[in-house]
């Protein structure tokens, strides 16, 4: 039996058990030589159906209540779901009740239909349509397995007697949907395990199923193909959908839909090519949640297609909340980089990472006229505001971080706009303050570093001083406060701050001189981001309104610092202080 083993490994594993010669090549590829799916291009979104409250449910380790049901049905409703499996109503008491509280009690909104899943047999058919009675359109869904390891393996069955359970559940599903006329109809078939039964025989079976349905003459048929356990690359996947689409006599009468599980990681990769290979709709739950690894997670789906500027038809844009009730209902925690939803998805510890978003998102900030107003960061697919994000979530601290990230901090968060030879001098501070704490630093320690660093040195204070243009030239003269002694610092220059550095110089006795200067108004506001991000409450506690970043040669070495004060003036000034207490030898005097 199978294929004889021969291939010997290079590597002895330390458990033998894990020997790759137990399996074998993908059997269910079809022949398609010219196959045009790789040519197309998604542009519209497909019909997309929950299946979180069916399939998602059944591989809870505890299934929901109605109550949770309830809540996630209405979630399902507000994101504009418009087909819902609810349940399989034949398979549980709790399954029945919940079909018929929605039904009764009114809760399904006109343009939403319910779907539920029930198997090819004539009681469990009875009670569905039981369960169904008074709604005003319902999709039933009946499903036999077709694959090959089902047929020899499971059931024991030639692949006749497994059509004949295909006819025999469609023609039973037709009987009893005559006797609930006042419903309208959709009638639904999979052959459970598509991808792994041979295309030729899917197509057969689906072909006897719409025999009895009758699309051609208006029946309303969905046909869905499910990779009930992935088990080939997605191109495979493609191929068996292509390949089932041109064979299908039907085809134009029907709904192709996929059902893709995400046993290889690859789900949600399976469904977007299966829909550019001619599928119309796809079976998913939100977060992925299912059998196994999983159902194809159409949240992720959707918003592929979002980030490509199509129009999900689905409403992600209060996704935490979604996530939480979806959490919430499934018992199942959130993966930190789950895409999309995440809690560390659009953050970037990398110093390169940082610089590259810090950048970008200046260069939009000042190039309003030239962009396209297209998204287009780097490493940032789609704006987390979009999504409910904040902006806080983009760049966060610890050892890895370097300049830009630490300077996009300042930036956002409390109106800084360091300077590039300012960034490099504190990203130094940070990165060691990071490494010695071995943890990510939050905002408020890097401000608190920050202005322990550059604004709260206590060598100097800046005292009363005034500044004269006299003839061409500007004296300054006034009082610094210097290691606690009152001193007159009397000098000249071409300006307020060289003048000052001239006195500085002949105080200390050093050689000084500025190499680099910027300053900028201090004013978070000025800045295009969420308002209710900032620290509203710092601002109003200081009165500074003016920040002087100054770097300084002294003594032949390279020292910075930084000045806040209401006028820009004493800012730098003060700024000057600042960098020349980073200096050891300031004291020298
Ligand atoms: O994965 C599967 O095959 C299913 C079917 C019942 C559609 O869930
Ligand atoms: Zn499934």
């Amino acid at each position: 039996m199978g294929s004889p083993i021969t291939a010997q490994p290079k590597i002895t594993p330390k458990n033998a058990a894990f020997d790759f010669r137990k399996y074998r090549p993908f059997a269910f590829a079809p022949k398609l030589t010219d196959r045009t799916w790789p040519d197309k291009v998604i542009t519209k979104a497909p019909i997309w159906a929950s299946v979180d409250l069916r399939d998602g449910n059944q591989a809870l380790i505890d299934p929901m209540t109605i109550e949770q049901k309830m809540r996630f049905f209405k979630v399902l409703v507000e994101v504009g779901f418009k087909e819902i499996e609810i349940g399989f109503p034949s398979a549980a008491q709790v399954e029945f009740d919940f079909t018929r509280k929605l039904i009764e009690e009114g809760h399904v909104p006109e343009d939403v239909t319910l779907q539920v899943l029930v198997q090819a047999r004539e009681h469990l058919i009875k009670r569905t349509f039981e369960a169904l009675k008074g709604a005003r359109r319902a999709i039933i869904h009946v499903y036999n397995s077709t694959s090959r390891v089902q047929r020899d393996k499971v059931y024991g069955k030639t692949k006749e007697e497994i059509k004949q359970i295909a006819i025999d559940g469609a023609t039973l599903v037709q009987q009893y949907a005559a006797m609930y006329p006042e419903t309208e109809w959709v009638f639904q078939y999979s052959p459970e395990s598509f991808s792994q039964t041979e295309t030729d025989f899917a197509v057969e079976v689906c072909e006897a199923v719409c025999e009895v349905w009758q699309p051609q003459s208006g029946q309303a048929v969905i046909l869905n193909l499910p990779a009930t356990v992935e088990a080939s690359t997605p191109n495979v996947f493609a191929d068996q959908v292509e390949y089932f689409c041109r064979h299908l006599s039907c085809r134009k009468d029907i709904i192709i839909s996929l059902h893709t599980h995400n046993d290889r990681g690859c789900g949600v990769a399976a469904a977007e090519l299966g829909i550019m290979a001619g599928a119309d709709r796809i079976e998913g739950t939100l977060l992925g949640n299912g059998e196994r690894t999983g159902n194809m997670d159409i949240m992720v789906t959707a918003m592929n297609l979002f980030s490509q500027g199509v129009d999900p038809e689905l409403d992600f844009s209060n996704m935490s909340e979604i996530v939480q009730v979806v959490s919430e209902c499934n018992n199942l925690p959130l993966h930190p980089r789950h895409p999309y939803v995440g809690e560390l998805v659009f953050t970037a510890f990398s110093g390169s990472h940082q610089d590259a978003i810090k950048k970008s998102l200046d260069y939009n900030e000042k190039n309003t006229d030239i962009t396209d107003n297209h998204w287009d960061v780097a490493y940032l697919p789609i704006d987390p505001a979009h999504i409910g994000r904040s902006y806080q979530d983009v760049v966060r601290i610890n050892s890895q971080s370097g300049k830009g990230g630490v300077a996009y901090i300042l930036q956002r968060n409390y109106g800084f706009n360091l300077p590039r030879w300012m960034q490099i001098d504190f990203s130094r501070v940070v990165q060691s303050q990071a490494e010695a704490a071995a943890r990510e630093l939050q905002n408020d320690e890097i401000l608190h570093t920050f202005e322990q660093t550059y604004l709260q040195q206590s060598d100097y204070e800046l005292l009363d001083y005034s500044v004269n243009n006299k003839a061409g030239a500007v004296q300054f003269s006034g009082q610094v406060k210097a290691h606690g002694e009152v001193i007159n610092i009397e000098g000249t220059g071409n300006g307020p701050l060289s003048s000052f550095i001239d006195g500085l110089a002949k105080y200390t006795g050093s050689d000084l001189h500025i190499i680099n200067y910027a300053e900028h108004a201090i004013n978070p506001h000025h800045l295009n981001y969420d308002e209710s991000e900032i620290d509203t409450d710092r601002e109003n506690k200081t009165d500074a309104n003016a920040a002087a970043y100054i770097q300084l040669n002294v003594d032949g070495n390279v020292f910075s610092g930084i000045g806040t004060c209401t006028s820009t003036v004493s800012a730098m000034l003060k700024g000057a202080l600042s960098a020349l207490a980073q200096a050891p030898t300031s004291t020298s005097a």
